[in-house]
């Protein structure tokens, strides 16, 4: 059995979840489900970032103190979590006093290694993504992800020396030592560590929403050192200490520098293993635009799994792009693929069951005896994170057994009386549908459930009722 410790980013909670933060712990949940599924001992983590500037001006708005806000909203994201059926082993908060004393122990580690340096800053700060922007990266003098003018700032800082760790992570991508997925970005990232790594702060003055810098009481840890830590923190404060290195950190693309880089500089610095794989998988719109409140089509996954249920949403997202690219998705989308259950996966499993009672097999069908090694290639997609290939391939089985149901016509093997014949085509159906249930068990692990429950009882129950015809965000 080995250990298996998989990661989302910690979601920052100055609002509530939304679908792109549903994206990335669904695909995490996903693995986490397979590799318990293969006996693996897993160690499945998400959580809130819950320091900052962006938090506090958040909890500011709502007139509220900003632990009052973030401890208002936890209960929001767990239950976001718990609707889409995601098995975390644990959920993180960087407010627990735990990691905010282990994150000042490592910190003043850097310090006694002469790892640190105090020096004036002038910068262009986005509180959207809690970073500075170089002029040169800003279009038209705006952040290129929120769209914001970042403001000017001028502040002595601690600075962590990130300059000195250019050549070793550049030595570690090499030799494959840390992985980073998809290629195209493990390029980006190369070419940005051969441009050369400028020292970053690590400390904010004037921000009082974060954990105290160890030594100066005037200054806060800057909220992403504070965050990257949560992943090896967490293995101190659960106590899981062996799960150390992780085996796969997962975010998008807009968050790998910190990953890619600053993660694995700070953890050279302390002299500990690099996590295995960082995998930064596309932005997606809604809709074809960015998701925003002001243009109102930000999807909410608590509403969506009420409506779709659990499985629809998770298999839609996963089902519509390839996981390293960009792509869309939208409420209509998510209603197409529900149908798409329906008709395949939803049919299959009604007509085959309805057909052993209506021809009176219950007593002849067996618990499934075939096996095949479509497991074997849904096992290796999964491990290239080549999610929406897998569900594909998932359903392309469907597909094939339905159409075998249509080609052997059961309904005229019995009115021919052919008992034999009927009696293999209906075990035949009844294993190909106990495979799918199988390999859709990570994905749809409800679904998988339902059907398993249906097989043994041979009582087939509708999976994916019809719909009303209601979009969940139509103004009408
Ligand atoms: N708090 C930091 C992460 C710290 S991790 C040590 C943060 N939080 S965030 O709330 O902005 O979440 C960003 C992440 O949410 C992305 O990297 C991605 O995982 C997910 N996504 C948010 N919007 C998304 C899309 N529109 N599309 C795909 N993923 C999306 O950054």
């Amino acid at each position: 059995m080995s250990k298996y410790y998989i990661t989302t980013p910690i979601y920052y909670i100055n609002d509530v979840p939304h679908i792109g933060h549903a994206y990335t712990t669904i695909a995490a949940d996903v693995l986490a489900r397979s590799h318990r599924a293969k006996g693996d001992d897993v160690f499945f983590l998400t959580g809130t970032d819950e320091h900052g500037v962006k938090i506090a001006e958040a909890a500011k708005k709502a007139g509220k103190e900003p632990r009052e806000f973030v401890d208002g909203l936890v209960p929001v994201f767990k239950n976001a979590w718990k609707k889409l059926n995601i098995s975390h082993s644990e959920y993180f908060r960087t407010t627990n006093p735990d990691h905010e004393k282990i994150v000042q122990e490592i910190v003043e580690k850097l310090v006694a290694k002469d790892l640190v340096l105090k020096k004036k800053y002038e910068g262009l700060y986005c509180i959207g993504c809690e970073k500075y922007w170089k002029l040169e990266d800003l279009i038209d003098g705006k952040c290129p992800d929120h769209k914001t003018v970042p403001v000017k700032q001028s502040e002595e800082n601690y600075f962590f020396k990130l300059s000195q760790f250019g050549d070793q992570i550049l030595a570690k991508i090499k030799s494959g030592e840390l992985e980073i997925g998809p290629d195209s970005r493990k390029n980006e990232v190369i070419g940005k560590i051969n441009q050369g790594l400028e020292d970053i702060s690590i400390s904010r003055s004037g921000v009082e929403w974060g954990i105290k810098f160890p030594g100066d009481e005037s200054q806060t840890i800057y909220v992403w050192v504070d965050a990257l830590l949560n992943y090896y923190t967490a293995t101190k404060i659960f106590k899981k200490e062996d799960f150390w290195p992780a085996n796969l950190h997962l975010m998008a693309k807009d968050i790998l520098w910190f990953h890619a880089i600053i993660w694995p500089a700070m953890l050279l610095a302390l002299d500990l293993p690099l996590p295995k794989k960082v995998f930064a998988h596309g932005f997606f719109t809604v809709g074809n635009q960015k998701m925003s409140k002001t243009l109102g089509n930000v999807l909410d996954p608590i509403a969506l799994s009420d409506k779709y249920g659990a499985d629809a949403v998770r298999y839609a997202v996963l089902r519509e792009f390839p996981f390293g690219e960009d792509g869309d998705i939208s409420e209509e989308k998510i209603a197409a693929r529900y149908t798409e259950l329906a008709n395949n996966i939803g049919n299959l499993v009604q007509r085959t069951l309805s057909m052993i009672n209506r021809y009176e097999l219950d007593q002849k069908i067996k618990a499934k005896s075939q096996t095949d090694d479509s497991d074997l290639k849904i096992d290796q997609l999964l491990d290239d994170l080549k999610f929406n290939e897998a569900l594909t391939e998932i359903m392309k089985l469907a597909e094939s057994a339905n159409k075998y149901i249509a080609e052997k016509e059961p309904w005229v093997l019995a009115k021919e009386g052919k008992t034999e014949e009927l009696e293999r085509v209906l075990q035949k159906s009844y294993d190909n549908i106990s495979n799918i249930a199988d390999l859709i068990a990570p994905f749809m692990p409800e679904t998988s459930e339902k059907i398993k429950a249906q097989l043994k009882s041979l009582e087939p129950e509708v999976l994916f009722p019809r719909l009303e015809e209601k979009i969940l965000n139509s103004k009408s």
